[in-house]
């Protein structure tokens, strides 16, 4: 079933004007439920979350509660929190480890692999009735784990991951390997979970490559707050993206990255002298990647999104993003912030600190992302407010094919990324097939002409 909105002319990226609805309409809201977070591939958590058989997290997907969990042979699961005798939900915790989900209402219980197993009086009210095997857990069909990360799709027809991701990830492994380029080996240090009012398309946007708001972090960045806290000169982060080539990247399947293309001779820019034992740990990673990953050490990756709502801080403060989103006007928000797994204590520590004053609810540069974000919603719910577009003509057009990297590729500053995330949700939301959503169509266009 396709929508009824008129979603081409609110989303006119020729013409770069996106319609206000887009971010404040209740049935923007119910499709975007139906038709985008029912079939994409979805971050539900990871796997050092749950690191032991048994070990659980009660993530989303979507407007639903899913419970990520280990089960005792050790196989990681995606389970719709939601008991199939009447709904209420079997696992009311965060996170924890059972060998059991004991529904609070009537005590059905599912074991971690998802299968019913107690249900209650069963000989007396229930025999010769009940299958119980036909009554698990709803699993989701499509799980993908991907270098400690868990991603998920509700879709039986969804592409592989990988295919989903496409060139992205390149600058995805920046974000999940070592700093010294081993694959993987990253662990979530802390979460932090919180609600903003606003529109949780404004969150992703933001990540995709805005780096047009940079004025509205002027106070910290006059403070200084970053891993060397110097006032002025290396603001928010450190200072390793002085000598490289800032790139916006967008793809087919509706990704955008905010990158840095480092230059061929670029070195280490000593960042942490207040702490040698970082600054040590991260000269040597610096040395080990750039002999590890050859050309692509010269990707730094800063911020980007994955279509739909999982975003990332490449190197600082990293970790990843997921904007939940409870209606139109409210997001609940997920930080996952990620360390090398086998990094000194001191490293974690020093990073741990400054997550917190950068990140989060609390966090000095975050606090002023979520000022903009919650009232360009609030003050786009009015009557006459509704009736006018927002513009998106930044540097229209200025990006060229895969140079120096794969992906549409602009050096200047550019709304390129948001235009095409927004083309992109434009045809979930009006149904289209999965080589539509994922760009194969195009790129079968492309090599026929
Ligand atoms: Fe779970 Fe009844 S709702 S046992
Ligand atoms: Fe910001």
């Amino acid at each position: 079933m396709t929508t009824t909105l008129p979603i081409d002319q609110m989303i006119d990226t020729d013409r770069g004007t996106i319609s206000r609805e887009i971010f404040v309409s209740p049935e923007f809201h119910r499709q975007e439920l139906e038709k985008l977070f029912t079939r994409a591939w979805l971050f539900v958590g990871h796997e050092s979350q749950i690191a032991n058989p048994g070990d659980f997290f009660v993530s989303r997907m979507g407007d639903g509660s899913v419970i990520l969990c280990r089960d005792a042979e050790g196989a990681v699961h995606v389970f719709l929190n939601s008991c199939r005798h009447r709904g209420m939900k079997v696992c009311r915790y965060e996170s924890g480890n059972t060998s059991l989900f004991v529904c609070p209402y009537h005590s059905w219980s599912y074991t971690t692999d998802g299968k019913l197993q107690g249900v209650p009086l069963y000989r007396v009210l229930y025999e010769g009735q009940l299958d119980r095997a036909e009554w698990s857990l709803i699993e989701v069909p499509r799980l993908h784990l991907y270098k400690g990360t868990v991603w998920a799709s509700w879709d039986p027809d969804a592409p592989d991951f990988m295919s989903y991701l496409g060139d992205v990830v390149d600058h995805l492994d920046q974000v999940l390997d070592c700093r010294d380029g081993r694959p993987g080996g990253s662990e979530v240090i802390g979460l932090h979970k919180w609600i903003i009012p606003a529109n949780w398309k404004f969150a992703a946007e933001n990540f995709l490559g805005d780096t047009y708001h940079n004025p509205s972090h002027r106070s910290v960045d006059m403070i200084g707050i970053g891993p060397s806290a110097r006032a002025g000169q290396s603001g928010r982060r450190d200072n390793e993206y002085n000598n490289g080539q800032h790139v916006w990247v967008s793809y087919p399947q509706g990704h955008g990255v905010h990158s840095v293309w480092m230059q061929e001779d670029f070195d280490y820019q000593p960042s942490y002298a207040q702490y040698p034992i970082v600054d040590e740990y991260f000269r040597h990673c610096f040395h080990e990647r750039k002999q590890r990953l050859g050309d692509k050490a010269r990707i730094m990756p800063f911020t980007g999104n994955l279509f739909p709502n999982t975003s990332y801080h490449g190197r600082q403060p990293r970790g990843l993003c997921v904007w939940h989103p409870h209606s139109p006007t409210e997001t609940e928000a997920w930080r996952f912030f990620l360390v090398d797994a086998d990094a000194p204590a001191e490293v974690k520590d020093a990073l741990r600190h400054f997550y917190m004053r950068y990140s989060g609810p609390a966090g000095m540069t975050e606090q002023d992302d979520m000022e903009n974000w919650l009232y360009a919603t609030k003050s786009s719910t009015g009557t006459i407010a509704r009736r006018h577009p927002f513009n998106y003509q930044q540097s229209m057009g200025a990006y060229r094919r895969n140079e120096p990297i794969p992906g549409d590729v602009s050096t200047q500053m550019t709304e390129q990324n948001a235009r095409n995330y927004y083309q992109v949700y434009a045809r979930y939301l009006k149904g289209d097939a999965w080589d539509s959503l994922i760009g194969r169509g195009e790129a079968q266009r492309q090599a026929a002409e």
